[in-house]
């Protein structure tokens, strides 16, 4: 009898291993700028841990769906769901403003392309980091500050920086900045908008090598925009491309890299490839 339950038990659980289940998921998401489109049908599903690029040409409404999907920007129509951290599932059009802040405070970050729209210009890098912390309730100075250094090393800005304001760092070290105070608070899902843009090439490289191993060890999902392919095939599993607001292709970043099958992919790649 015994052995029975047993049985039973583990059938009912071979039967029901759920495939993992989407943190976010978007359905028909479009935005219209009074007669222009920003983007168009817009549907997809983003796992924990799962890295998407969207990809296409100046003006194919990268950012407007990414904003979108952050609700920087409310949409037309169509629908963002989102797994919050207790396992529910909320439709992010009927978050409260104050429910959007702290999620956009703890469980998201954004980084944009230009450091400045991401940081606090005239507070040190330690303020920038521990500011996040203090959002979400942190009030020990020792610990908040403890924890600024530590972010700090882990993107390569020397702890003797730490009452600095980021006016005096570079632009690269301006990205790092941003993105250490995105992290701080362990986010699940980032937001970037254009990370290495801006930045001369080594700089890029090396940002892009820090960028995919903080995603990789903190299991982060992320919505990466980018033009540039190379950063989409070092950091993402899954691309999307799109042009003239609308999703033209659609899969895991190496097949379509590889084998695009669009005419407009097949242009992009060529494109790239040819430089
Ligand atoms: N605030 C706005 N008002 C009106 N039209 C807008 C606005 N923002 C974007 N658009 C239009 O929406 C379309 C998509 O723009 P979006 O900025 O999303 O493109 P993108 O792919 O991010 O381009 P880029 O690579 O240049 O950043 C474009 O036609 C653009 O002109
Ligand atoms: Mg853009």
């Amino acid at each position: 009898m015994a052995d029975r339950a047993t049985g039973a038990v583990a059938a009912a659980t071979e039967g029901a291993v759920p495939p993992e289940r989407a943190l976010l998921t978007v359905s028909g998401l479009t935005k219209h700028y009074g007669a222009r489109i920003g983007c168009e049908d817009v549907s997809f599903d983003l796992h924990p841990g799962e890295v998407l690029a969207i990809v296409g040409e100046s003006g194919s409404g990268k950012t407007t769906l990414l904003d979108c999907l952050a609700q920087r920007l409310a949409p037309t129509c169509g629908t963002v769901t989102y797994r919050m951290r207790d396992g529910s599932v909320r439709d992010l059009a009927t978050l409260t403003e104050a429910e959007r802040r702290l999620l956009a405070r703890t469980d998201w970050g954004f980084v944009h392309q230009n450091p400045a729209d991401g940081l606090r210009m005239t507070v040190s890098a330690g303020g920038n980091v521990g500011e996040r912390l203090m959002a979400i309730g942190h009030r020990h100075y020792g610990a908040i500050r403890d924890t600024a250094i530590d972010w700090l090393g882990r993107v390569e800005i020397a702890a003797d920086r730490i009452d600095d304001a980021p006016r005096a760092f570079s632009g690269g070290m301006r990205q790092r900045l941003q993105i250490a105070r995105n992290l701080v608070t362990a986010p699940r899902l980032v937001f970037m908008d254009e990370p290495t843009g801006g930045l001369d090439v080594s700089v890029q490289a090396r940002l892009l090598d820090l960028l995919r191993g903080l995603v990789r060890d903190m299991r982060l999902a992320a919505v990466v925009v980018t033009h540039d392919l190379a950063v989409a095939r070092l950091l993402s599993q899954r691309i999307m491309v799109m042009k003239d607001g609308r999703v033209v292709e659609e899969g895991l970043t190496d097949r379509v890299l590889d084998d695009p099958q669009h005419p407009y992919a097949q242009l992009l790649v060529s494109s790239i490839l040819t430089v």
